[in-house]
Formats: structure tokens, C-alpha cells, sequence
């Protein structure tokens, strides 16, 4: 089985940049069909939230549109910027979304990989929170399955990945989430977005995976700072691959054309004779 993951899209933000203005939305389309071209279809995608930039109605419904296109069913994860009741409505026929739950939290069932989406998303803050009811709604839901190999889908990472600015704005709570995943050794790993960079975590004794987005980025700031700017680097696609035989493989993939570099044209230099 493989699942892509692509997250933080922003779309309505447009970026300035000295080559002109960056509209994010078309860095979304440029998503989409870096998914459908991919040799390897993955059988699923998972957004991780900060699907737009302000919430808005209609760039929820212009992003639908985009991902509607996918070659493959996909799956919602709010995030920080979005606005959890406009997601629910403008993606009605996304049937896990529609409970009556004051949260977005559900689970996959049916696949090898049993997979739980965290909703951390506490309104008007840029920091996530798993607050009591979702605490003990993971705790439960995990329990229902021990046995059963588990990827936790969640926008915000609930560690520290040594980048202060945006481990300020992490997920609160991040520790009584960590003591409920190390009762739960079927949790092969958890993914993240937020952070607009990769990173890997060795974190409650399963990996922790924070993706980097497939819009833009931040700087690698290790030290305090007291504000960032976006950059634009590689969009990026993270790709979790699931057997028996293997286990859990993650790949990264990168969006966009990168044209030059070696071919399979390029002549073996020839061997230096005596
Ligand atoms: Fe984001
Ligand atoms: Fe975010």
C-alpha cells in the first residue's frame, strides 16, 4: 500500500517575490499533477491542513475543485489556518468529516494500515492543542485496535524539532500525547505538517514525521529569530510505503521540473590505460 502525504498549500496567500508575485494556488495545481504523474500511484492522499491560507469559502472551493482531479481518493487533516466548519460544509461528500463531533477526528478502517487523523486545530491560534476530549478520544480509539499497524495523521507536531520560531507554535499538550502513544506500540509512525520543512523524529518510541510543504518554505533556523520569511525551495510529496515484508518506508519526492543533471546520455568517462 502507499499513501502520498502533501500539506500546507495556503491557497489565497500570494507570495511577493523579486522574480514577481507567487500565487500559491498554482503551486497546489502543480501538486496535483506531480500525484498524477507519479510511477508509482499511491492508493491514497492525506492533506495535513493549512489547505488555505484564510479559511475563505472560496478558496476552499477553487482548492476542491484542484484536488477532485486526483487520480485517487484524498483525505482532509485541518490545520491552523483553517476554518474547521467550512471544511466539514464545502467537503460534504467527504462522508468522515460529517459527524457530530466538535472535532475532525477520525479513522480508516479498511486499509492494511489503520490510520487515525488528529484534529489539533484551536481556532484564532497559530499553536495546535489536543485538548482532554481529543486526549482521551486517541486513547480510546487506540485501544479499540492494538494489533493493528497504525499512521497518525495530524497538522501539528506535538514534539520540539530544535527550530524555535515554529516549535513556539507547536501542538500544546504534545507530552500527555506521548505518554498515550507509548502505551500503543501498533503506532508505526506519525505525520505532520506545519513547519514548512522536513524533519524526522525519534519520538515516543515510534517516528515522528514532519513534512515539509508542498508550497513554499522557511529557512533552516535552529536559533531563535524573531520573525521568518517564506523561500521557495522544492515543493514536497512524502510517500509512505507499507508491506509486511518491509514494514513502514517513507520517501520524499520533490514537485516541479528540474531539467539537466545526469542521464542515462551521459558517456562513462573511459578507463585510464597504463
Ligand atoms: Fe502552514
Ligand atoms: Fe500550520
Amino acid at each position: 500500500m502507499l499513501i502520498a502525504q502533501i500539506t500546507d498549500f495556503h491557497v489565497g496567500r500570494i507570495i511577493e517575490t523579486t522574480a514577481g508575485p507567487i500565487d500559491l494556488y498554482h503551486r497546489l495545481l502543480e501538486a496535483v499533477d506531480h500525484i498524477n504523474a507519479l510511477d508509482a500511484q499511491p492508493d491514497l492522499v492525506v492533506i495535513t491542513g493549512d489547505i488555505s491560507n484564510h479559511g475563505r469559502e472560496e478558496d476552499y472551493i477553487r482548492t476542491k475543485a484542484a484536488l477532485d482531479t486526483l487520480k485517487m481518493p484524498y483525505l482532509i487533516v485541518p490545520g491552523n489556518h483553517d476554518h474547521r466548519q467550512r471544511v466539514r460544509d464545502i467537503f460534504s461528500d467527504h462522508g468522515y468529516l460529517q459527524s457530530n463531533s466538535n472535532f475532525l477526528n477520525y479513522t480508516i478502517e479498511e486499509l492494511p494500515l489503520r490510520l487515525i487523523a488528529l484534529d489539533t486545530l484551536d481556532p484564532g491560534q497559530h499553536h495546535g492543542l489536543l485538548c482532554n476530549e481529543r486526549l482521551q478520544w486517541l486513547e480510546q480509539t487506540l485501544s479499540e485496535q492494538p494489533n493493528k499497524p497504525t499512521l497518525i495523521f495530524m497538522h501539528h507536531p506535538p514534539a520540539p524539532v530544535q527550530y524555535p520560531y515554529m516549535d513556539a507554535m507547536n501542538c500544546k499538550n504534545g507530552d500527555k500525547m506521548k505518554q498515550i502513544i507509548e502505551q500503543h506500540r501498533q503506532v508505526k509512525a506519525i505525520a505532520c505538517g506545519h513547519l514548512h520543512r522536513d524533519a524526522t523524529v525519534n519520538w515516543a518510541d515510534t517516528l515522528l514525521f514532519v513534512t515539509g510543504s508542498s508550497a513554499f518554505s522557511y529557512d533552516l533556523l535552529m536559533d531563535e529569530v524573531p520573525d521568518i520569511d517564506p523561500v521557495f525551495e522544492p515543493g514536497i510529496c512524502r510517500l509512505f510505503y507499507w508491506s509486511e515484508n518491509t514494514g513502514l518506508v517513507s520517501h520524499l519526492t520533490f514537485i516541479g521540473d528540474y531539467p539537466g543533471g545526469v542521464t542515462e546520455g551521459v558517456p562513462t568517462p573511459p578507463k585510464s590505460t597504463p
